[in-house]
């Protein structure tokens, strides 16, 4: 299964993938986490990529290209993969197209994930992750049993640098110019479904597998 998510800041897209690699045993590659993890390790390319990202705008195209590129080298994504926040435009779009193509191994579906504007910037203000493992809260719709601590492996819980009110006006702006326009390029190569981002996670998450079911 070879798949996109989109979707706007705090749609929802890491939750439903972190569901979806237990279901379907398949990695997520997100290049938010990837870029945050360069910024950790305070390599030149993290560096870069921080400047961007604390503004809310998007890295530069090369920057996420070659690193998605050497992500879908790897082994593990041969069984398929979970794109997620990436493609972020339609210059990616084009370049994750030619490289799926020379690897024959198109992608078979975009999946987007609807949430009104409204609800999202609650969702990333409440949003918490997990140092340790990536799981993620919400201290207004799902905290966490022990306050600042992970339910699954005790870690400490963080919030991102980029979930401040300012900086997530930004990010959705960037979306709504830059990466919405995908949901009309996926459509026109027919391969586009939409989900409401809206509900409990689990209902969200029975209507994304349900729509994976045709590629499954
Ligand atoms: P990235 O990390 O991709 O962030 P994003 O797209 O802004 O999306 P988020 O991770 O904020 O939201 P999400 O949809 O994953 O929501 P989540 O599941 O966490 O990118 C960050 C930055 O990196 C970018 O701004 C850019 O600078 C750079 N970047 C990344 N990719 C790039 C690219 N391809 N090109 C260029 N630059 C790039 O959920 C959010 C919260 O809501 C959580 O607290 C969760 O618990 C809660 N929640 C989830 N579902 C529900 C529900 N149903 N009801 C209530 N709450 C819910
Ligand atoms: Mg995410």
């Amino acid at each position: 299964m070879r798949i996109v998510l989109l979707g706007a800041p705090g749609a929802g897209k890491g939750t439903q993938a972190k569901k979806l690699i237990e279901k379907y045993k398949i990695p997520q590659i997100s290049t938010g986490d990837l870029l945050r993890a360069a910024v950790a390790q305070g390599t030149p390319l993290g560096k870069e990529a921080k400047s961007y990202m604390d503004k809310g705008e998007l890295v530069p195209d090369k920057v996420v290209l070659g690193m998605v590129e050497e992500r879908l080298k790897q082994p593990d994504c041969q069984k398929g993969f979970i794109l997620d926040g990436f493609p972020r435009n339609t210059a990616q779009a084009d370049a994750l197209d030619k490289m799926l193509v020379s690897i024959n191994m198109p992608l078979e579906l975009a999946l987007s994930i609807d949430v009104p504007f409204g609800d999202l910037m609650k969702r990333l203000t409440g949003r918490r992750t997990c140092k340790s493992c990536g799981q993620m809260y919400n201290i207004y719709f799902s905290p966490s049993g022990k306050e600042g601590a992970c339910d699954k492996c005790s870690g400490e819980l963080y919030q991102r640098d980029d979930d401040k009110e300012a900086t997530i006006e930004k990010r959705l702006k960037v979306y709504e110019s830059q990466t919405a326009p995908l949901i009309d390029y996926y459509g026109k190569k027919g391969i586009l479904v939409r989900v409401p981002g809206t509900g409990s996670i689990d209902d969200i998450f029975g209507k994304v597998t349900a729509a994976l079911g045709k590629v499954a």
